[in-house]
């Protein structure tokens, strides 16, 4: 089944979750590049969008072909969300994403993430003014509910079904899980019961394999995949073309990998500048390397770096090196 958002179809039913500090738009171009069916921007904070921050505005700055381009929001004031989602909507968004699965102390204290479904009132207030603001479809990411007591998924989804949002996405888990345990696929099902929507399932989908099975428990109609994207933004793609049919893929060997990597690193300079490029690219290095031979000593070199040329030459150097183990072994 194709799931279609308004008048945008989408290429295949596995997505890129939202992750503040990873899914950059340097991530999410190559993700989209390598097969991801959707992206979603890191969540922003309405407020922060409005007062104009460079940090917040460089949230929502996206790629052309990293389009349908979702821009996820997060707030617990409805008129502020409201005009976050129109403001979102003038710079190119084409899908408007409210977070209500966010379980960060920082943004629940401030009644916003999952802090939203002990506040379902307020909930509905923040959907309904952003649906009244944007011509663009607005989609909904939510947790099961927020401790065992209260799995209120299914009421939320309702809820946002009836005002107008267009697609669901559930982490099957509470909020008071964080990420411990793991994610109960099953339980999402009582949202698929409860609306007629596309419905997304999310939490520990690392592969084909999970993905069906998450699928079947569900009910549901597309996954998102995380955290097992770090460091690997084939994965989407390889599990929607898992999913469709084709043969198992192995792991894209060492010089894709190397290729990747340095193609992830130029988007991130191009997008965060060189300094902050740098920096910030040594976290997503390492989970490029993890698991190769060298890969202390590949991590060591690149943590040391602060020279663009001199990182480039560490990456295809590390990635090169542990070519040569492998063959020599
Ligand atoms: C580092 C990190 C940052 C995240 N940032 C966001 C965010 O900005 N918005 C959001 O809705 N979820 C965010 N999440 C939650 C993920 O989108 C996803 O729901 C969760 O990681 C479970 O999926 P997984 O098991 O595939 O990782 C974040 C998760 C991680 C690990």
């Amino acid at each position: 089944m194709t799931i279609t958002l308004g008048t945008i179809a989408l290429d295949n039913p596995v997505f890129l979750a939202p992750m503040s500090g990873i899914t950059d738009m340097a991530f999410r171009r190559i993700a989209r590049r390598l097969g991801a069916g959707l992206v979603v921007s890191e969540m922003v904070v309405g407020q922060e969008l409005l007062s104009g921050s460079r940090e917040g505005l460089r949230r929502v700055q996206y790629a052309d072909d990293e389009a349908p381009v979702a821009i996820q929001l997060a707030g617990n004031e409805a008129n502020s969300l409201g005009e976050a989602a129109r403001l979102a909507q003038d710079l190119g968004a084409q899908i408007i994403d409210i977070n209500m699965g966010c379980p960060a102390k920082k943004v629940c204290n401030g009644y916003a993430g999952s802090a939203l479904m002990r506040e379902l009132g307020l909930a509905a207030r923040l959907i309904a003014a952003t649906v009244a603001a944007v011509s663009v479809p607005v989609t909904l990411k939510m947790r099961l509910g927020w401790d065992d007591a209260s799995r209120n998924a299914p009421e939320l989804a309702r809820i946002a079904a009836d005002l107008g949002v267009a697609m669901i996405t559930v982490h099957g888990r509470t909020r008071c899980q964080f990420y411990k345990g793991e994610a109960d696929w099953s339980a999402v099902a009582a949202v698929r019961d409860a609306v007629d929507l596309p419905l997304v399932v999310n939490g520990d989908i690392a592969s084909a394999d999970d993905a069906r099975e998450a699928l079947i428990r569900s009910g549901a109609d597309a996954v998102m995949v995380g955290r097992a994207c770090q460091g690997r933004p084939w994965l989407p793609g390889q599990i929607a073309r898992g999913l469709s049919g084709e043969a198992p893929e192995d792991e894209p060997d060492l010089p894709t990998r190397r290729s990747i990597a340095l193609e992830h690193f130029e988007a991130m300079i191009d997008h965060h500048g060189v300094e902050l490029g740098v920096r910030c690219f040594r976290k997503h290095f390492a989970w490029y390397v993890e698991g190769l031979s060298n890969e202390k000593t590949a991590r060591a070199r690149i943590n040391s770096q602060t020279d663009p040329d001199e990182v480039r030459q560490a990456v295809a150097e590390a990635f090169d090196e542990a070519r040569e183990l492998a063959e020599a072994a």
